[in-house]
């Protein structure tokens, strides 16, 4: 099969960002179940990802993509424009939460939480809503964290870039929308992911402390977000866009 009728057998082309593993894999396998060819970011391999999709029958390619590096972000988007003809949905779901008390966060830590969770969302945003106001329809979704809402100690960096993917997301919903491209930022509370279960997250016993604080007591599963990237990226929210949907089983009750 030739890229191109790779391309027209599906969809839309989704963008996914950090699908390696955890929440973005999941957001990744549904956009492919919802009908979408799939190009991934992903700092490590993300095989086993594109694997699963290919396995079920959908498209699927990645590449290793450091996300706060522009020139990376800039190899990624071409690879996109070669493989598929470009993107009309951006999943951007990459994202690092050290926990550090803030006086004990130096600026190599802080920059980088930046880096990675909050200048990705530039990067990634010029490298492709250009093709998305060209073609008149684009859907971008952001992901921040409830962490941004509730505040919790140790997440002075994090919150901070979380808080700015939301302003972000708000300011340039303003912007696009008469060009048929809506942005919205999914708020994910407690999930169980690798990087949870490697952070300090469990070692400080964080999953019982925030799901005492949920009004649906169980704990998140990547499987949980699904159904918001798969509405938010649809034909049918083209009237929703400077949203921050929390799917944090009610920890934050926007
Ligand atoms: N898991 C949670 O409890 C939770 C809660 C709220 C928000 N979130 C947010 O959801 C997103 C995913 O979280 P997760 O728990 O699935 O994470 P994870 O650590 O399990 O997986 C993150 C993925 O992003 C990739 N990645 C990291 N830095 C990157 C970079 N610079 N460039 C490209 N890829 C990079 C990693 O390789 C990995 O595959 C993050 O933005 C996180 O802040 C997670």
């Amino acid at each position: 099969m030739t890229s191109t009728t790779m391309h027209e057998a599906h969809r839309r082309v989704a963008v996914v960002t950090g699908a390696a593993a955890g929440i973005g894999q999941a957001y990744a396998l549904r956009l492919a179940a919802d009908g979408h060819a799939v190009a991934i970011a992903d700092l490590g391999p993300a095989e086993q990802t594109v694997r699963l999709i290919e396995d079920a029958g959908g498209a699927a390619f990645a590449v290793p993509t450091d996300v706060a590096d522009p020139d990376s972000v800039a190899r990624f988007a071409r690879a996109v424009a070669d493989r598929f003809g470009g993107a009309d949905i951006l999943v951007h779901n990459a994202g690092i939460y050290p926990v550090v008390a803030f006086e004990e966060t130096d600026w190599s830590t802080w920059r980088k939480v930046m880096g990675v969770n909050l200048d990705s969302a530039f990067h990634l945003t010029h490298a492709f809503l250009p093709g998305m106001k060209a073609k008149g329809w684009g859907r971008i979704v952001l992901v921040a964290s409830t962490a941004f809402h509730t505040g919790p100690p140790g997440l002075v960096a994090y919150a901070a870039s979380k808080g700015g993917v939301i302003g972000f997301a708000r300011s340039l919903a303003a912007e696009i929308g008469e060009f048929g491209v809506t942005v919205n930022v999914i708020a994910p509370g407690m999930v169980r992911t690798p990087g949870t279960l490697a952070g300090r997250q469990h070692e400080l016993g964080l999953f019982d402390k925030v799901l005492a604080a949920q009004a649906i007591k169980r704990t998140g599963t990547p499987e949980d977000l699904m159904s918001a990237v798969s509405f938010l990226t649809s034909d049918g929210a083209s009237f929703v866009t400077g949203q921050t949907l929390a799917v944090d089983g009610g920890v934050a009750r926007l």
